[in-house]
This record gives C-alpha cells, sequence and structure tokens, in this order.
C-alpha cells in the first residue's frame, strides 16, 4: 500500500496552520468504500473551517484533514458495501472532511461512478457546487417558468451551475458579479448581470421570485427589498439569516445533501454537453494552501481543483 498523505490542520488559523502530513491509511467501514483520491475540488468551507468560523456548527477533533468532494479510484470495500466494485471511477461530496488526502474511506451511499467522459479533476469539481445549486434553487419548492431568480455570486462555483439550472428551469435569470464575468455568465443563460462593483442590483430589480444568496453579507439585507410578495431568500453562506429576515418576508439557510442519484444524473449532463462546468485551475499539492486563499479573496469564474496525481 501506498503512503496516505493528507493536507490537515494541527489548529485553527490561516494558511500557516496547513502541514502536508503522512498518516495511516484508513480501514473502510460497513458499508464504506476505500478511495484513493484523483482530485479534490476545492471550496469556501475548507478556509471556513481552518479558520474556526465555523467551529460552533461542524466541531473537529485535531488534527483534522480538510477537503470536502473528491473523484477517485475504489481500491477496497468494506462489510456489505455492494455498490461498487475494486477499480471503478468514483465521485462524491463527504458531508465531512477528509478528501485532501490520497485515501479515504467514504461511505458508498454518498458516491456515484464517475462517466467515461469527464476527467477526474472536472468529476471533482461538480458534487459540492453542482449539488447545491440543484438543491437550493428549489429549497422554496420548483421552480416555475416565468419566475425571476437572481442570483448573488453566481461566477463561483455554486452560482455557474445555478445559472444554468434556473435558466434550464424557464426562469428569467439575473445575477450579481464582478464585471468581468459578465460574458461569462450571459453565455451560462443570464439575462441580466450587475457588476457588483459598479452598480446597485436593488435601483433595478423588483418582483423577484427567488434570491440565491451565495454571498452573504450585506447582499442579503439589500435584498429584502426586490423580493415578489411570497418571494424568498435562500442563502448558502449567511448562516445567520434567520435572524435577519424583514418582516413579511421569507428567507432559509439551506445545507446541501449528498445525494448519489442527483449527482449521476448532473455527472451525466456535463458528460453530454448539456450542462458547462468551469475550472477556473488546478493546482498540485503544493499549490493548495495558495488556492484555498484565492477561493477566498476571489478567483476566476468557475470551480478551482487539486490534481492529486501531479
Ligand atoms: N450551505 C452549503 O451547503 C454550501 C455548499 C456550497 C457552498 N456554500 C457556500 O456558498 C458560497 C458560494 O460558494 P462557491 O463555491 O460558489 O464560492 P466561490 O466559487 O468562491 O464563488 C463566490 C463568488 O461570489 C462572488 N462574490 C464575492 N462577493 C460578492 C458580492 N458581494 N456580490 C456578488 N458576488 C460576490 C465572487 O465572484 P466575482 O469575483 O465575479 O464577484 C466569487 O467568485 C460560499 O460561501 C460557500 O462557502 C455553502
Amino acid at each position: 500500500m501506498q503512503d496516505n498523505r493528507a493536507h490537515r490542520i494541527h489548529a485553527y488559523g490561516g494558511p500557516e496552520v496547513m502541514s502536508f502530513d503522512t498518516v495511516p491509511v484508513p480501514a473502510p467501514g460497513a458499508g464504506q468504500v476505500l478511495v484513493q483520491v484523483q482530485a479534490a475540488g476545492v471550496n469556501g468551507l475548507d478556509w471556513k473551517v481552518r479558520e474556526g468560523f465555523v467551529r460552533d456548527a461542524f466541531p473537529l477533533a485535531l488534527p483534522a484533514t480538510l477537503g470536502i468532494e473528491l473523484a477517485g479510484i475504489v481500491t477496497a470495500t468494506g462489510a456489505g458495501a455492494t455498490c461498487f466494485k475494486l477499480g471503478d471511477r468514483v465521485m462524491g461530496p463527504l458531508a465531512g472532511l477528509g478528501a485532501y488526502a490520497d485515501f479515504v474511506a467514504v461511505d458508498e451511499g454518498k458516491l456515484c461512478l464517475t462517466p467515461a467522459e469527464l476527467s477526474d479533476v472536472q468529476a471533482a469539481a461538480l458534487p459540492v457546487a453542482a449539488l447545491t445549486a440543484w438543491q437550493a434553487l428549489r429549497a422554496e419548492g420548483d421552480l416555475r417558468p416565468g419566475q425571476a431568480v437572481l442570483i448573488h455570486g453566481a461566477s463561483g462555483g455554486v452560482g455557474s451551475f445555478a445559472v444554468q439550472f434556473a435558466k434550464a428551469a424557464g426562469a428569467t435569470v439575473l445575477a450579481t458579479a464582478s464585471g468581468s464575468s459578465r460574458d461569462y455568465l450571459i453565455d451560462l443563460g443570464a439575462d441580466r448581470v450587475f457588476d457588483r462593483h459598479a452598480e446597485r442590483f436593488e435601483d433595478h430589480t423588483g418582483d423577484i421570485d427567488l434570491v440565491l444568496d451565495l454571498v452573504g453579507g450585506d447582499a442579503v439585507d439589500r435584498s429584502w427589498s426586490v423580493l415578489s410578495d411570497g418571494g424568498a431568500i435562500v442563502s448558502t453562506a449567511a448562516f445567520d439569516i434567520a435572524g435577519r429576515i424583514s418582516s413579511g418576508r421569507k428567507g432559509q439557510f439551506f445545507m446541501m445533501k449528498p445525494d448519489a442519484i442527483q449527482l449521476s444524473a448532473i455527472a451525466g449532463m456535463v458528460a453530454s454537453g448539456r450542462l458547462q462546468s468551469a475550472i477556473a485551475e488546478v493546482v498540485d499539492h503544493a499549490g493548495l494552501a495558495a488556492a484555498l486563499e484565492r477561493n477566498r479573496t476571489g478567483h476566476a469564474p468557475g470551480k478551482i481543483a487539486l490534481d492529486l496525481t501531479l
């Protein structure tokens, strides 16, 4: 068996608390498979966990390995794990931590087969962002054709999928992002893009049926006024939205749930070219800590991925 290298934190803090350690290879438990990770997606939760910002919601036993989604190869199966065979290429979210390691034991129910058309990097960039976009858009009920959806942070990992899913559902899609992402978002299907550095979306929007907030902060507070009667804000970023709801309005924090059937369908859409999946950049082990910082401070449209084979 190869070494199992893992990007871990031994304490909460900035990029300096990350270390690249050699740890034991885990044994898959009942209903689990051991995955040799080929690629892992970079997410905002990585640095939020590292900094300790979410330590109440996600209490950790330190040291802990970061990373919440992966693509790789099944190398062992635990008792009662029957969905996959050795050598299968799989992808999925962990609903926990540990993806930035050579080997991870994962509940098989969270995984789906990786379509042959997708590279491991492409597959690793899908689970969290695409499932979050799919589910959050439906958190207040199915989208109906003709509804208006405003997506804050539309150029990022989640937003890139949300724009496409909302458009495919027949919604009018409005988006906020940096102006440099305008052409990218129009290409994905956005009907109108507000440059967050130069335009106030609330001066131009009204009767919005759903605001999908992927940013948090004042984007939430500024959005109550643009909602239609019965409209709602669904946020993946504002943990505290329940305490900030404007009188007579609806708002909720949304947390993605692993769903292998949904993920398989989404991966199939990417494989067949019906869904675009943008990779902002691919980094190697040495570049991971800096990549987490770029996730925090700004990055090119789409997802950053770690290629563990580099
Ligand atoms: N609850 C859950 O289950 C769940 C799941 C996944 C992600 N999340 C969270 O959801 C958020 C989005 O995730 P992500 O992976 O899409 O992040 P991301 O790839 O970093 O995208 C966020 C984008 O928002 C844009 N942005 C930043 N500030 C903005 C503002 N004030 N107004 C409008 N746009 C702004 C940036 O693009 P520009 O530079 O183009 O403006 C950035 O690319 C993160 O907070 C993440 O932690 C939660």
